[in-house]
């Protein structure tokens, strides 16, 4: 197969895993990701991203307080209820299909203890409080996630943990002059689990495209 072939395979078979094996990721494999993903683009190359990596008793108190601070933040039954709705009519939908828990759940809290994950990635940047993240820091993410896939890892791209940075920071030992932006969930994704089976649609390039100038 040619570059060509391996790079859109990798591209187009690249999914968020939702379930994990608890079997550990090698510190050798971690390494290899961030070896690719460092390159990644970014604004006159200032290569933005600071990387924490979690795993074993770490990743566990991250887990019980992101866990903790989660149980604080579930919806009432009304905003349940809707979000619920939002689900349904939206391009998550398909999850639906594929999900034990109701999705109010399985998404913003499941997510918030990282879907049992073992290894737990935060990408910060150097920078002040109110700073966006910088594009790069998410080129670099994007980049782990495809080098994750050459190698069989199984990842997911977080929000839902971000609303609680202090926690990370606080035991991530992230610096203060950093502030924390992306997590990513990573382990070896379990095939079998319902919640990894199913495909997120896409929507056409006819749909979001404005081609001018051509003939
Ligand atoms: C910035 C960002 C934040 C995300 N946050 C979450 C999240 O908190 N929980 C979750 O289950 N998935 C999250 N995802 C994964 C998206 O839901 C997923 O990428 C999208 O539905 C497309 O599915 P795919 O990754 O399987 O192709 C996030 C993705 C991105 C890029």
């Amino acid at each position: 197969m040619g570059d060509r072939e391996t790079i859109d395979r990798i591209i187009r078979n690249r999914r968020s895993s939702r379930a994990f094996l608890p079997q550990p990721v090698p510190k050798q494999v971690i390494k290899e990701l961030l070896e690719v993903a460092r390159w990644a683009p970014s604004a006159s190359n200032a290569q933005p991203w600071r990387v924490t990596v979690a795993t074993g008793s770490v990743a566990e108190e991250l887990r019980r307080r992101l866990g903790e601070a989660a149980e604080g933040q579930r919806m009432a039954p009304d905003q349940a209820a809707a979000y619920r709705q939002r689900i349904a009519r939206g391009p998550m939908a398909f999850l639906l299909d594929h999900i034990q828990e109701p999705i109010d759940y399985f998404l913003p809290i499941r997510s918030m203890t990282f879907f049992d994950a073992p290894v737990a990635l935060v990408l910060s940047f150097p920078g002040g409080e109110h700073a966006p993240a910088p594009a790069g820091v998410h080129a670099f993410a994007t980049t782990l996630l495809l080098a994750a896939e050459a190698r069989g890892v199984g990842a997911v791209w977080l929000r839902w943990p971000m609303g609680q940075r202090e926690i990370i920071r606080e035991v991530l030992a992230i610096p203060e002059d950093e502030q924390p932006s992306d997590f990513i969930a990573l382990g070896y994704p379990d095939d079998s689990a319902p919640a990894n089976q199913g495909r997120s649609p896409r929507e056409e390039v006819s749909s979001f495209t404005r081609w001018l100038g051509w003939e």
